[in-house]
């Protein structure tokens, strides 16, 4: 596989065939891009909905009225919707929670291993949570990565897609009961195919020259 083609091809779709839907196995690989996405201190402060169903993704649309009713009819005309969500809290029953998975999944060979891994990802969210005063700007930086991986892994199993930051997110929030649920969305992404009238598809990438992002030492 050639990533950096990918990479170059993949484009924001603006316009989805509203028939066609995205194959079962290759549904289950965007979940597992998701799930597997890094997070510093393997924190995996996120939860994903996965709306493919109509009635799913017309409940997401209700976050794309008014000033985001641009976003709309990427919604709806997806074949599948993914509400990209944060946890809104880092507390010590979810930090042993993520303890008891690691151990569960043979990460530590050791007691001392795992009481060296249970401090180290304490420190690092009381630094958040404490001294940067960011801890949940911290967790959505998170949310961001599993973003990133998701656009690229959609683009090698040739799905197109189109992230959102428009939409009403204490409107999605209040739809699925999130805050309740200790989470609060941050991202959503359309996945489906392109339709023939996306005109997004016919225009060429832009951005800036390598020279000027890119500092080879
Ligand atoms: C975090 C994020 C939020 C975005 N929000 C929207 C959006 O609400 N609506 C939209 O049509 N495109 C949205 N975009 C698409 C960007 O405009 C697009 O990624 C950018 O112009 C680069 O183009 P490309 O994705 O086609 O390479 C978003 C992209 C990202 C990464």
């Amino acid at each position: 596989m050639n990533i950096s083609h990918f990479a170059q091809t993949r484009y924001t779709t603006k316009v989805f065939d509203p028939v066609r839907k995205i194959p079962e196995a290759t549904l289950a690989q965007l979940c597992t891009l998701l799930r597997n996405s890094p997070s510093s201190v393997n924190s995996q402060p996120w939860h994903f909905l996965v709306a493919s169903s109509e009635e799913g993704k017309a409940r997401v649309a209700k976050a794309t009225q008014d000033a985001f009713a641009f976003n709309e009819p990427k919604v709806k005309n997806a074949a599948t919707v993914i509400v990209l969500c944060a946890r809104t809290a880092m507390e010590p029953a979810q930090l042993a929670h993520l303890l008891e998975q690691e151990q569960a999944d043979g990460r530590f060979a050791s007691e001392a291993a795992k009481a060296g891994q249970d401090a180290g990802r304490n420190k690092f969210v009381n630094l958040h949570r404490f001294d940067h005063k960011d801890l949940q700007h911290w967790m959505e930086k998170q949310v961001y990565l599993a973003l990133g991986t998701l656009l690229l892994g959609a683009a090698t199993l040739e799905v197109d897609a189109c992230p959102m930051e428009g939409f009403n997110a204490a409107a999605l929030d209040a739809e699925f009961g999130l805050r309740e649920k200790g989470l609060t969305s941050v991202v959503v992404v359309s996945l489906g195919y392109r339709s023939d009238e996306d005109f997004n598809a016919k225009l060429p990438k832009s951005r800036l020259p390598a020279q000027e992002v890119l500092t080879i030492l």
